[in-house]
């Protein structure tokens, strides 16, 4: 069994997913740096069973994606779900089409539209990159005068990135419980395959509860309820492995993203599962074509 691992740095995710295939028996693992790869399109022919994705980088991710597929190589995730879940819009577009909850989420294309738009919904609102990652450039936005000037903000020095409009319902994530206003969290919740196979609560006082912004992670119990959402918004995007956001409100769990080259270093004390062994075994079944 020959496996690619497309990868940039190796970090403590990759490290574990590493010494994981390393443990098997009968896998050679090829490691594919993508600041040294280059392809030849049409011509390249390759003998991996299948090749892994993990760059850092979502440019070279879903394009060395679509070069793998291209040359007839499976891969793990594929370039279909790197390129939905790369996009906060086609994801959001996929979960409206396969019934899964989401928050409210409006698009524009001008300032003026995007303004009225924001006013429509009421206060408050969350702006993001339709690309983009690690919770950068997100706005909440509380009035009519910070939405007029992170409107013209992003009209005036945004990139082209910043030329579509996603505007999210902000989701409130404090808690009251017996009476105790508790700091806000939302989930995390690790997919692979057609199983949710553990999740993490991401507690912090900042509204951004991102791990990789201070956010402090615990275990949260994968319920039914969680594991049928995870899981319909995993299929959703098109399957393999993927990482959940999930919010908690009022009318229920909703899902607000989905990531597709997952981090999960620091959730496998947290829950007490082995993900990157989770992985491994799901890799080798796409590999031997057993899925
Ligand atoms: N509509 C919202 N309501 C409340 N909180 C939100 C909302 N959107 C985002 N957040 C908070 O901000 C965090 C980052 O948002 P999001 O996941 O959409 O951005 P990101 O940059 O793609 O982050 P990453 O890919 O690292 O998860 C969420 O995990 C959540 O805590
Ligand atoms: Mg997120």
């Amino acid at each position: 069994m020959k496996i690619g691992l497309l990868h940039s740095l190796i970090r403590k995710d990759e490290k574990y997913l590493i010494d994981e295939f390393n443990a098997v028996k009968g896998v050679e693992l090829v490691m594919l740096d993508d600041r040294e790869v280059s392809f030849n399109i049409g011509r390249d022919s390759y003998d991996f069973n299948v090749v892994v994705e993990r760059s850092i980088n979502h440019s070279r991710a879903l394009h060395g994606l679509k070069l793998f597929d291209t040359a007839g190589i499976k891969t793990v995730n594929t370039y279909q779900v790197a390129t939905v879940c790369g996009d906060k819009l086609l994801t959001s577009c996929a979960l409206a089409e396969h019934n899964v909850p989401q928050p409210e989420v409006r698009v524009a294309f001008t300032e003026e539209s995007a303004l009225r738009t924001i006013e429509e919904m009421g206060y408050p609102v969350v702006l993001k990159p339709a690309v983009g990652s690690w919770g950068r450039l997100l706005s909440k936005i509380n009035d009519k005068d910070s939405a007029e000037a992170i409107l013209e903000h992003k009209t005036v020095l945004g990139s082209y990135h910043h030329s579509i409009f996603y505007i999210q319902k902000y989701v409130e994530k404090t808690r009251v419980e017996n009476g105790e206003r508790l700091p806000g969290r939302d989930i995390r919740s690790f997919v692979v395959g057609d199983k949710c196979i553990a999740a993490i609560y991401r507690t912090s006082p900042h509204w951004i509860t991102n791990t990789a912004r201070g956010g402090k992670a615990t275990n949260c119990i994968v319920t039914d309820e969680l594991n049928d959402i995870s899981v319909r918004a995993a299929k959703a995007v098109g399957g393999g492995i993927v990482a959940i956001d999930v919010f908690e409100s009022e009318h229920g769990l909703m899902v607000n993203e989905v990531n597709y080259t997952m981090e999960y270093k620091n959730s496998i004390a947290t829950t007490g599962v082995n993900i990157p062994q989770k992985m491994v075994e799901y890799i080798l079944q796409v590999a031997e074509g057993r899925i």
